[in-house]
């Protein structure tokens, strides 16, 4: 993890510019974030789909495309939000799961490019493009175990059955390794078996090990070793490509791993409490602003940004402002004393942090602003009450 000083420093102006609770990007750290991921995986052809399901904001998703990436869109949605934002459709490739025909709709009528998660899924494109070519996600996990996701390595033979009699060619096959993943070995297992099913693919244009490339959230944890990982995966792509005697081109959709330690989430103290050995310190916003982990992992560093000295000897529970059971946006933290006015820094919010707030609890969610060449750039505003009941109809 590094510092955060750009936004640290600024944090009481954006405040008192923009409100608080407010999100803060620094876009440096995304532009960095992804030269050395990018610079990870030395093979030729490949090409990096940023995973827009972790932060849609559509500054940060022009940003990425401007310094090459394409989009990864994992629902219609997120093909909508990579569209808006300039993306055009040849660089936008889709991995989802269950479309109905209205998603298939809209994403064939725009030309994106598919990899489908079921056997059903590829008849209902073959029914829709005869002589189209699409690309298959692979059940990547022991199929003995149960798990919903992708397709079996020993449904294959069926898949290329239902593909040949649709004249449908498969040139992609696909793999997610799970979220967050800190595992070199994880990886390269995946990988592994990835390629070994994809030996029964003649049409194969490409492989796309997926997103789910992990950050470090505690500085107990060992960082993911990524360029052990992209040089291994290269090497492997390479024996790959040279077997089939023509270069297999490598898709990499990191989502997590570019912006998370990117945001921000500000906050302001507004009352302290002390009692039964603990302190509670209550802030003006909630886990429905940022998912926590008091909801669900990851932890999320939090820092005073007034100091005043070193931490109180007792521990620390930072609440949100809503009276749910599960309202915390930290326990049991190192924080130093604390008075109502105080900003604290909710640190590594980039990816999964605005994405997953939501209307629950009934805080309108923050503004988002990215800081970008000395600039602070307002790029969600603020919600308000109407925002709330926006999509309600009738009395
Ligand atoms: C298929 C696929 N690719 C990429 C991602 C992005 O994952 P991460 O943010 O963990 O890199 C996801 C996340 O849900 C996904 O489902």
């Amino acid at each position: 993890m590094t510092s955060v000083e750009p936004i640290a420093d600024r944090a009481a102006k954006l405040v008192e510019r923009f409100g608080s609770p407010l999100y803060v990007y620094d876009a440096e750290r995304v532009r960095t974030a992804y030269r050395t991921f990018a610079e990870a995986f030395p093979y030729a052809p490949v090409d990096f789909h940023y995973a827009i399901v972790c932060n849609k904001n559509q500054h940060l998703v022009r940003l990425l495309h401007e310094l090459g990436a394409g989009i990864h869109a994992n629902t219609p949605g997120d093909a909508h939000a990579a569209l808006t934002a300039g993306v055009p459709a040849h660089r936008i490739v889709y991995t989802g799961t269950n479309l109905d025909d209205a998603d298939l709709t809209f994403l064939l009528d725009h030309g994106i490019r598919l990899n489908l998660d079921s056997v059903d899924q590829l008849r209902d494109y073959a029914a829709r493009c005869p002589g189209g070519a699409v690309g298959l996600r692979l059940l990547v996990d022991d199929p003995r175990r149960p798990s919903r996701i992708g397709v079996d390595p020993a449904e294959l033979p069926e898949a290329l059955e239902i593909a040949r009699a649709a004249g449908v060619r498969l040139v992609g096959l696909h793999m997610y390794a799970g979220t967050n993943n800190l595992s070199l070995s994880r990886f390269l297992t995946c990988f592994d078996r990835l390629l070994a099913a994809a030996e029964s693919l003649p049409d194969l244009e490409e492989v796309d090990v997926g997103g789910g490339f992990g950050v470090a959230y505690r500085e107990d944890l060992p960082p993911l070793d990524l360029p052990t990982l992209g040089r291994e995966v290269a090497s492997r792509l390479d024996a790959f490509s040279s077997r089939r005697g023509r270069r297999i081109r490598l898709v990499v959709e990191p989502g997590r791993v570019l912006v998370a330690e990117a945001g921000t989430l500000l906050v302001k103290v507004i009352s302290v409490k002390e009692r039964g050995g603990r302190r509670y310190v209550g802030v003006d916003s909630t886990v429905g602003n940022v998912v926590v982990q008091s909801v669900y992992y990851p932890h999320h560093r939090i820092e005073a940004l007034s100091p005043r000295g070193a931490p109180v000897a007792v521990p620390t529970d930072v609440c949100g402002n809503t009276t749910h059971s599960r309202d915390f946006l930290a326990r049991d933290c190192q924080l130093p004393p604390l008075a109502p006015g105080d900003l604290l820094a909710l640190h590594d919010v980039g990816a999964y942090g605005y994405a997953m707030s939501s209307h629950f609890l009934n805080r309108p969610r923050p503004a988002e602003v990215v800081l970008d060449g000395g600039e602070a750039v307002l790029t969600t505003r603020r919600e308000t009450f109407a925002d709330l009941l926006a999509t309600q109809v009738g009395s």
